[in-house]
């Protein structure tokens, strides 16, 4: 029996990890190289045994598994065992050929989908794992909203939302929404590159007689795949939009998106306040100085008093270098409460990226930045283990 030894992957523990059981080495090399954008294949083996330990081992959060035509059995006695044992872990079945049976047998156990490569090509094992990724939000149709915000601008919250709903929408391939709510004047679409022409004021306008594809047809797309709602590059009055209708915005936006990410202004306006409570999340961004930390406290503080739910609220550490004043665990023992993530610095590929309208994720996938970034958005939905160990779908399951 031919098996691989684990391939470690140091340094990218924000990625998914998942596994390959099979004896074909060539299969494992196709679907290692397709779902590499987001996950990170970290043992192959054709041993029943080595399978499990390594869920254990490498805290995988999906497994391919290879039944061949003369093995059904087996291979289908490893998938009940493994839906069993872990119920968190995302199971895929990779089948030889089309067979009713072996499919209704994978989706009774549970499995997220059964992929059959001889029929599709070496290109469906990405899709297949996005789309698993994103079903649930999509058929919900009730998409989460993530909002960012700083009282104190200058510390990111425009870069980190952009680049976010670019993480996202290459996680889950949904249907991605960056909204940006600095109504006076916005900077998504500097960032992005784009001029904005439909803007959250012509959303709200044409509110009640919006469907989906006036809606989609409206937005601009960029080109990785995630849809932007740009402010206004110009001085707009901001005042005559309520708070009610910022609400009813959000509440629209989440019939038809999977997940929306939110460019928050700096401010307590009616209108931030209403955008904070319709969001899943409320991620506060804090630079590692004093000044900055201290604001956050008092935003938190605020927050706290109108009992916004600390399970809601979240810290993220932008700009974070080694030489930095504060370190991660300064930030988190002076605001007493635990950072979700930590951003690196990195001016050069941020001026870069921003001169081009591009997300990080094009052309510097590999600085530390972006792989920072890209655990965030693993992690805001529930694919890293977190201390209490949840499978990657605990959120969804
Ligand atoms: N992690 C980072 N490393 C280096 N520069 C950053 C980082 N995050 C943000 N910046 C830079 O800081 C400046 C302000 O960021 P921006 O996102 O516009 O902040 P905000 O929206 O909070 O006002 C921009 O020039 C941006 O490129
Ligand atoms: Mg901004």
């Amino acid at each position: 029996m031919q098996t691989n030894a684990p391939i470690s992957a140091p340094g990218d523990n924000g990625r998914l990890t998942g596994l390959v059981y099979t004896r074909d080495e060539t299969l494992a090399q196709d679907i290692k190289r397709a779902v590499q954008p987001i996950c990170r294949i970290k043992a192959v083996s054709a041993s029943v045994q080595e399978v499990l330990q390594s869920i254990e081992q490498y805290d995988a959060g999906i497994c391919f598994v290879h039944i061949r035509n003369d093995q059904v059995e087996d291979g289908m006695a490893l998938v009940g065992q493994l839906r069993r044992v872990h119920p968190g872990l995302g199971v895929f079945i990779v089948a030889d050929r089309k067979d009713p049976d072996l499919i209704l047998q994978g989706l009774r156990l549970g499995v997220l989908d059964v992929i059959i490569p001889t029929a599709n090509g070496k290109d469906c094992f990405l899709p297949a794992l996005q789309h698993a990724l994103g079903r649930k939000a999509t058929e919900g149709r009730n998409g989460f909203v993530y909002a960012l915000f700083s009282l104190k601008g200058g510390q990111g919250v425009t870069t980190l939302s952009v680049n976010l709903a670019d993480q996202i929408q290459l996680l889950t391939g949904g249907r991605v929404l960056l909204l940006d709510l600095n109504l006076y004047l916005g900077d998504v679409g500097a960032v992005a590159n784009i001029s904005p022409d439909f803007t959250p004021f012509d959303l709200i306008r044409d509110l009640a007689r919006m469907d989906e594809n006036l809606l989609i047809s409206s937005l601009y797309r960029h080109a990785r795949g995630f849809y932007i709602l740009p402010s206004p590059a110009v001085i707009s009055d901001a005042e005559r939009i309520h708070r009610d209708q910022i609400s009813a915005m959000i509440k629209l936006l989440k019939r038809h998106f999977t997940h929306i990410v939110i460019d928050l202004p700096h401010d307590f306006s009616e209108r931030t306040l209403a955008a904070a409570e319709a969001s899943d999340r409320l991620m506060v961004l804090v630079e590692p100085d004093l000044v900055s930390v201290k604001s956050a406290q008092q935003v938190l503080n605020f927050f706290q008093e109108l009992n916004y739910g600390d399970d809601r609220l979240a810290f993220l550490l932008n700009r974070l270098t080694k030489s930095s004043v504060l370190q991660p665990e300064d930030v988190e023992m002076v605001l007493k409460q635990p950072l979700l993530a930590t951003v690196a610095n990195d001016w050069t590929a941020l001026s870069r990226s921003v001169r081009k309208g591009e997300p990080l994720g094009v052309a510097h996938g590999r600085r530390r930045i972006t792989r920072n970034l890209h655990e965030l958005a693993a992690r805001i939905m529930g694919m890293t283990p977190t201390a209490r160990r949840r499978g990657w779908l605990g959120r969804f399951n």
